[in-house]
């Protein structure tokens, strides 16, 4: 099957940096088709540029929509008082539902754009039936070195989930453990993502639409190989190039970085 790979994604110093590290992976994975998703008014041409050189503007579409001031983190706001990426995940959510073809079975995989994903998480992701969500360990999230899903005797269902962190939550998972075949889209016309909604729980927002517990697919060696990590990049620190632009320089002048 096609996956249809949605990432939701804002212009900050280390953005490209990011974004050719996730190029590079789908590079090595010939069967998808990467949505990304600026946050922002226009696409950009660093975006743009990007695609062309690692020879993806046929397997990319690059949308923009811009998160509302409302929604946004301010300066100094913890990470976590805010979803992110629901404008952006929504829109692509609204392309797919418009240009796919519902005969075709698909996958979709909603990926961040700091996360660490192994080549090998794409050939488990096939694996989803139509109809089904795939899931699958992350390391490094959560506070736990792993979060995974518990499964039965025969490893067929998921029975639990090991989270330390709000395990009360339906779908106490993070986004990366997690992909869904296209067709339940298509089925749930009303499966969005949300600012409604407590944080953490925005997982579990999307999927209360589509799936149950016990219809979860357990993959990736009955959930216990880990093959995405939930990286988060360190703030670039800039003091001497703020200083630099107090007397009118800048080390980039002409230069992407
Ligand atoms: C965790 C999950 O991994 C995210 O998938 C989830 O959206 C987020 O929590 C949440 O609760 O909203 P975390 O690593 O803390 O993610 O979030 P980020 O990686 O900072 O953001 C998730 C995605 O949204 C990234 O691809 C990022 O580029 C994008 N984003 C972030 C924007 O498009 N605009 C922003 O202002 C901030
Ligand atoms: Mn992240």
């Amino acid at each position: 099957p096609k996956i249809y790979a949605i990432t939701p994604t804002y212009a900050r110093p280390a953005q490209k940096a990011e974004l050719t590290r996730l190029s590079h992976l789908f590079m090595l994975v010939p069967n998808l088709h990467w949505i990304i998703v600026e946050d922002a008014n226009t696409t950009s041409s660093l975006v743009r540029s990007l695609l062309d050189r690692s020879g993806l503007v046929d397997r990319s579409t690059q949308l923009n929509i811009k998160t509302p001031p409302e929604f946004k983190l301010q300066g100094k706001d913890p990470n976590w008082i805010k979803p992110r990426g629901v404008e952006q995940r929504n829109l692509a959510l609204s392309w797919l539902r418009a240009h796919v073809d519902v005969e075709r079975h698909a996958i979709v995989f909603f990926m961040d754009d700091d996360n660490s994903y192994a080549v090998e998480l794409f050939a488990e992701m096939s694996k989803i039936k139509p109809g089904r969500v795939g899931i699958w360990p992350v390391g490094l999230v959560g506070g736990l070195m792993v979060e995974r899903p518990l499964l039965n005797a025969d490893n067929t269902q998921v029975v639990g989930f090991n989270a330390a962190w709000r395990p009360e939550r339906p779908f106490p998972i993070d986004m990366a453990a997690f992909a869904i075949s296209m067709d339940l889209f298509i089925s749930f016309p009303q499966a969005i993502f949300s600012y409604e909604v407590q944080r953490g729980y925005q997982e579990s927002e999307i999927l209360r639409h589509l799936t149950t517990r016990d219809k979860l697919q357990p993959l990736a060696n009955n959930c216990r190989d880990v093959l995405v990590w939930h990286t988060r990049t360190e703030k670039t620190k800039l003091n001497a190039e703020e200083a630099l632009q107090r007397k009118g320089q800048r080390s980039d002048d002409g230069i992407e970085v």
